[in-house]
C-alpha cells in the first residue's frame, strides 16, 4: 500500500515539476559531479534497499562503509595534523611547537625537495632548493635539531617522505634511541609510496623493482621492530592534485594498494601481519558530497578487496585508515580569504567522510608557505568543526541519506571498472610503466581546464566575481642565507664525525644491496654513523640505478 501512495504521489509531484519547468527552466541543462557523475534533480530512495546491511551495515563493521570504528569521532577526533617545514631544523622546531601549542594533535614533516630525493644540502643538484618547500634534513643531527624538546612516545609523527624513507624512518628510530624511547614505542607514518610518486608527485629516485624493495623491508622490518608505525601512506592526495576525478583518485590508489600488498605477499609477508599498519591519504576537493560519498565508497572497496582478494582475516586489515588533506589546487591566488571557505568546506567534508587525521590548507598556500597567522586560521578551521557544529556527535550523519548512498555506489562501481582495466594490465606497476594512469589523470586535467575556460566550471574570484583592486596579502618569505647556513654546518659535521666509521657503514650498505638482506638495519648503522641522506642515497643509486620515466 506505501508504495503504490509512494509512486502515486511521486508521480504527481513530476507532472507539477513539469509544468514548473515550462515557465521556470532550470540553470543547467545537466547536473554533474567533477567526475562527470549525473546528479539527479531529487534522490526518493535508496537505490538497493535489500542489500541495506551488507552495502552500509554498521559502524565499525566489515564492510566499513560507515567508519571504521564503532565510535568513532564520539570515542576520539580525528588528528588535527597540519603539514609543516620550511628553513632549517629550528626554524620548522619552532613551527611544530607552535602548532602544538595551538591545539594540533599530531605533527606531519614537510622535507625540503633534496631531502626528498636524496641529496645533501651541499650537493650541486639541491641549489636554490635547501629549506625551500620543507625544512632541510641531511643527517641526524639534522634530525635532533628537528625534534628537539618533543618527546617521541608522546607524539604521532607523519613524515611525508618517499624514496628515501628508509633514511628518514631510521634516523627518527635513532632520535628516539637518544631520547631513551624504544622503537617500539614510536607512532606515526612515512609516505613510502612510489608509485604515485612515478605517477604524479616525482619525488622518486629509484626504479620500480629496488623501490618495492626498500618499501616492503620497512614493512618487514616494522612489523617486527616498530610495531605501531604505519608503514606507508598510499596516497590518492596527489593523483587528485595532478588532475584526477575522485573516481579516478579512489581507482587508482586502491590498484597501487592492491601492487604494495602483492609485493609484501611474495616477499613472504603474512598479509595479517603487515596489512593493520598500511595507511591512506585522499584529498578533500571540490563537489562536497562526491567527497564524502567517495571516502564511503573507498572504505568498502578496500574492505573487499581485503577480504575477497587475499584473504586477510585481522578485522584492521580490512579497515582503510586515511588522513585528508583539503585541496591544495582548489586554492586561489586572486582574494585569498576565500580559500578560507573553501578549506572549511572541504574540511567538512572529510569529517563526514570519516578521515582519521586531517590537514587543512592555509589561505596564502597558493603563493606561499603559510605564515604563523595563516596557519593558525587552518587549525582553528578544524577545531570549529570539532567543537561548534555538532558534526563528530554522531556516526555517519549523512549514512542512508538517498543521494550520498545512490553517490557511494557509483563511484564504487565506476572506480571497479578501472581497478579490473588495470588488473588486466597486469596491476598498477605494469599499468605506471605503460603510463596509462598518467595518461587518464592527463586527460581529465585537460576536461577540467577546458570547464574553467569556458566558465562553465565557475572558480569564486577567478573567472567570475572577480575584483579589479585587490589588497597585497602579508606573505611568508623564507630567510635565503639559511641555504648556506646549512652547507656550513654540513661540512662542519663532516669534520666532527668519524669518517671510517661512515664509509665503513655505506660499503656493508652497498653489499647489502647487491645481496637479498632486508636493508633497515644496515641503514640504520649508517644513520647512527652520521652518514647524510645524500651518501647513503648514492650508495643504493651505485647499485640501483636512477628511474627514467616513461
Ligand atoms: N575508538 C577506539 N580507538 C580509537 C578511536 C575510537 N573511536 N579513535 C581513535 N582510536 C585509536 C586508534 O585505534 C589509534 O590507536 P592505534 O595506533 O593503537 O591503532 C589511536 O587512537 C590513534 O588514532 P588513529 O590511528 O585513527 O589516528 P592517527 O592520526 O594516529 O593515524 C592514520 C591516522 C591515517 C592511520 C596515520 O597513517 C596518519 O596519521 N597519517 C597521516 C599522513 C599525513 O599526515 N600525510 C601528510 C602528507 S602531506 C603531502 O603529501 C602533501 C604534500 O605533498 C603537498
Amino acid at each position: 500500500m506505501a508504495e503504490k501512495a509512494f509512486e502515486r504521489l511521486y508521480q504527481e509531484w513530476l507532472e507539477k515539476t513539469e509544468e514548473l519547468l515550462a515557465k521556470f527552466p532550470e540553470r543547467k541543462e545537466r547536473f554533474t559531479t567533477l567526475s562527470g557523475i549525473e546528479v539527479e534533480r531529487l534522490y526518493t530512495r535508496l537505490v538497493d534497499e535489500k542489500r541495506l546491511i551488507e552495502k552500509i551495515g554498521f559502524p565499525g563493521e566489515y564492510p566499513y562503509t560507515r567508519g571504521i570504528r564503532p565510535t568513532m569521532y564520539r570515542g576520539r577526533y580525528w588528528t588535527m595534523r597540519q603539514y609543516a617545514g620550511y628553513g632549517s631544523a629550528e626554524e620548522t622546531n619552532r613551527r611544530f611547537r607552535y602548532l602544538l601549542e595551538q591545539g594540533q594533535t599530531g605533527l606531519s614533516v614537510a622535507f625540503d625537495l633534496p631531502t626528498q630525493i636524496g641529496y645533501d644540502s651541499d650537493d650541486p643538484m639541491a641549489a636554490g632548493e635547501v629549506g625551500k618547500v620543507g625544512v632541510a634534513i641531511d643527517s641526524l643531527e639534522d634530525m635532533e635539531r628537528l625534534f628537539e624538546g618533543i618527546p617521541l612516545d608522546q607524539v604521532s609523527t607523519s613524515m611525508t617522505i618517499n624514496a628515501p624513507a628508509s633514511v628518514l624512518l631510521a634516523m627518527y628510530i635513532a632520535v628516539a634511541e637518544k631520547q631513551g624511547v624504544p622503537p617500539e614505542k614510536l607512532r606515526g607514518t612515512i609516505q613510502n609510496d612510489i608509485l604515485k610518486e612515478y605517477i604524479a608527485r616525482g619525488t622518486y629516485i629509484f626504479p620500480p623493482k629496488p623501490s618495492m624493495r626498500l618499501i616492503t623491508d620497512i614493512f618487514a622490518f616494522c612489523a617486527e621492530r616498530v610495531p605501531r608505525w604505519n608503514t606507508i601512506s598510499i596516497s590518492g592526495y596527489h593523483i587528485r592534485e595532478a588532475g584526477s576525478t575522485a573516481v579516478q583518485e579512489v581507482a587508482f590508489t586502491l590498484a597501487n594498494g592492491i601492487a604494495y600488498v602483492k609485493a609484501a605477499l611474495d616477499k613472504g609477508l603474512d598479509v595479517d601481519e603487515f596489512a593493520p599498519r598500511l595507511s591512506f591519504f585522499f584529498n578533500a576537493h571540490n563537489h562536497f558530497f562526491e567527497e564524502i560519498a567517495k571516502f564511503r565508497a573507498a572504505r568498502r572497496m578496500w574492505a573487499r578487496i581485503m577480504k575477497e582478494r587475499f584473504g586477510a582475516k585481522d578485522p584492521r586489515s580490512l579497515q582503510l585508515r586515511f588522513h585528508t588533506q583539503t585541496g591544495g589546487s582548489t586554492l586561489t591566488a586572486q582574494q585569498p580569504d576565500n580559500n578560507i571557505v573553501r578549506v572549511a568546506l572541504q574540511a567538512l567534508a572529510a569529517v563526514l567522510g570519516g578521515t582519521q587525521s586531517l590537514h587543512t590548507n592555509a589561505r596564502d598556500e597558493a603563493l606561499a608557505l603559510p605564515t604563523e597567522e595563516s596557519a593558525r586560521i587552518a587549525l582553528r578551521t578544524q577545531q570549529i568543526i570539532a567543537y561548534e557544529t555538532g558534526v563528530a556527535d554522531t556516526v555517519d550523519p549523512l549514512g542512508g541519506s538517498f543521494y550520498v548512498e545512490a553517490l557511494t555506489d557509483k563511484i564504487e562501481e565506476e572506480a571497479v571498472k578501472y581497478i579490473e582495466k588495470i588488473d588486466e594490465m597486469g596491476g598498477a606497476v605494469a599499468a605506471v610503466e605503460q603510463g596509462f594512469m598518467q595518461r587518464e589523470i592527463h586527460r581529465a586535467a585537460l576536461e577540467t581546464q577546458r570547464r574553467i575556460e569556458s566558465g562553465e566550471e565557475v572558480v569564486v574570484g577567478v573567472n567570475r566575481f572577480r575584483m579589479e583592486e585587490e589588497p597585497e596579502p602579508q606573505l611568508l618569505r623564507v630567510d635565503p642565507s639559511l641555504a648556506k647556513r646549512q652547507i656550513e654546518r654540513l661540512k662542519d659535521l663532516r669534520s666532527r664525525r668519524d669518517a671510517g666509521k661512515v664509509e665503513e657503514s655505506l660499503a656493508a650498505l652497498k653489499r647489502a644491496a647487491e645481496g637479498t638482506d632486508n636493508l633497515m638495519p644496515y641503514i640504520l648503522d649508517a644513520v647512527r654513523a652520521y652518514a647524510t641522506v645524500g651518501e647513503i642515497c648514492h650508495a643504493l643509486r651505485e647499485v640501483f640505478g636512477e628511474y627514467q620515466p616513461v
